[in-house]
């Protein structure tokens, strides 16, 4: 069974009875420079991305799936609990392992409660999709965070399958939908590059007979796809005149369980990753970490900055490729990193951002609007995290520039992290290389997608005082 801690927070909160949402209590940080080089040998979470999906595939599909490597964080604890509450049987039968088993395509049942989906913008917007391709009437919300993020993007194409939606105003959440049981097939462009919203759709034409097509003007991480196909589907993608790509989906394919193996995640890897080659004398090693080309956009920008960063081992499994990374300090130089390699990095900014403080020249990230509507305004979130600590910045239309200081961030700034996971454990690798100590303002969002980042960073050296 699963034990009592290993649910969603606001679930938790829920089950006790709690109608009314609180603030989780928070956990401030306060982090000073690295004492000595980042040593050693670690392993990530699993993939946050292919461990909601996992969940959500494995319920649709009939027979057993067993997962492992399943990242336990908030966020996908949420979509465990909502699978169930759709009455899947989605067990955990040890560190990382789940059984799961579920009604198939179609067949969920009609949710007895609200669906909390926590701080988890992928959580809400792919089951959407699944939702509103049920003959049933559900309703969603999420935490402070969650409730301020745009639903619409998924309402608007969701809508086409003749589902309805009744949200707050802008499309926030929570929202009710009353989803249909012969929902129409989609055919969708989307109008930005999101692969939540891709994955919506193509969800929704799971149970709608005929063919859903989408297509994406920029490729955007193809993991619906994978899974699908894994998992049974007849799905084909081909290029798009445009560059981008038309993926298309068979309805009510017999989706067979099929076991599966999630890789450790690049965008968890990314943080000791920069840690590493900033703090002097550093060299650590990254076990099995996912290396599918539409999530690795970082680690190219890192090799063109300058960063002494080997892929040792590649491999396949599980469908995805993996290898394990080899970080060694180096000194960077500012980049340029293009608008449409932004999908493929949209998580890393951030952290990038830090990097790119420390290195030396001028940095330009092009295109980075989609950072407005993620668990904070982080655009806005990352130039204060930077302006706070006494790098200077700027923001030109959608680009956002950074002056690096050529190893001399100053710190000694307070940073506020709005209940967004990555803002945290980005300020705390600033911490590790700045001049003064850098206050983070709260840590605990960062149990949504890494809930053992202190220690697995205290055991590279990194010398966290919780
Ligand atoms: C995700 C897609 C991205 C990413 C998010 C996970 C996914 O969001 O930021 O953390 O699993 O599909 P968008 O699709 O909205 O860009």
């Amino acid at each position: 069974m699963v034990s009592g801690g290993l649910t969603c927070r606001l679930t938790r909160r829920n089950e006790q009875g709690m109608t009314q949402q609180t603030t989780p209590s928070h956990r401030p940080l306060r982090v000073s420079r690295a004492q000595a080089p980042l040593s050693g040998s670690i392993r990530v979470p699993g993939d946050k991305s292919i461990s909601h999906r996992a969940l959500m595939f494995a319920s649709l599909a009939k027979g057993t799936t067993h997962i492992s490597g399943l990242l336990e964080g908030e966020d996908v604890l949420c979509t465990a609990a909502a699978m169930r509450a759709l009455g899947a049987d989605a067990v955990q039968e040890g560190p990382g392992q789940w059984r799961v088993s579920g009604p198939g395509v179609g067949q969920l049942k009609e949710p007895d409660n609200v669906l909390d989906m926590g701080n988890s913008g992928t959580a809400a917007r792919l089951l959407s999709g699944i939702l509103a391709s049920h003959g049933m009437t559900s309703v969603m919300t999420g935490d402070a965070s969650l409730r301020r993020r745009p639903m619409k993007r998924v309402m608007d194409p969701l809508a086409g399958t003749g589902a309805t939606f009744l949200a707050r105003e802008g499309g926030r959440l929570p929202m009710a939908i009353r989803g249909l049981a012969d929902p129409k097939p989609l055919d969708y462009r989307l109008p930005v590059a999101s692969a939540q919203v891709k994955s919506a759709v193509l969800l929704a034409g799971l149970n709608a007979v005929g063919e859903t097509r989408v297509e994406e003007p920029v490729a955007t991480r193809d993991h619906t796809e994978n899974m699908l196909r894994h998992f049974g589907a007849d799905v084909s993608v081909e290029k798009a005149p445009d560059g981008g790509r038309i993926i298309r989906l068979q309805g009510r394919p017999n989706l067979v369980a099929r076991d599966v193996v999630v890789p450790g995640d690049p965008s968890s890897a990314a943080f000791p990753l920069v840690a590493a080659l900033l703090v002097a004398g550093s060299d650590i090693t990254i076990f099995g970490v996912g290396l599918n080309p539409l999530r690795t956009g970082l680690f190219t920008t890192l090799q063109e900055m300058g960063a002494q960063l080997e892929i040792l081992n590649a491999r396949t499994e599980g469908g995805e490729p993996v290898g394990d990374l080899r970080v060694r300090a180096s000194a960077l130089k500012g980049v340029e990193v293009p608008p449409e390699r932004a999908p493929s990095m949209i998580d890393e900014y951030p952290v990038l951002a830090v990097a790119a403080a420390y290195a030396s020249g001028v940095s330009r990230f092009c295109g980075v609007e989609e950072l407005r509507v993620k668990e904070s305004d982080r655009l806005a979130a990352t130039i204060a995290l930077l302006e706070n600590n006494g790098v200077r910045t700027a923001v030109e239309g959608n680009d956002m520039v950074v002056y690096g200081t050529a190893g001399h961030i100053p710190g000694g700034g307070k940073v506020e992290t709005h209940m967004d996971h990555r803002l945290a454990m980005s300020a705390s690798v600033m911490g590790l290389v700045a001049e003064k100590p850098v206050e983070i303002d709260d840590t605990s969002f960062i149990e949504t997608s890494f809930p053992q980042y202190l220690d697995l960073m205290n055991s590279i050296g990194a010398g966290f005082v919780a």
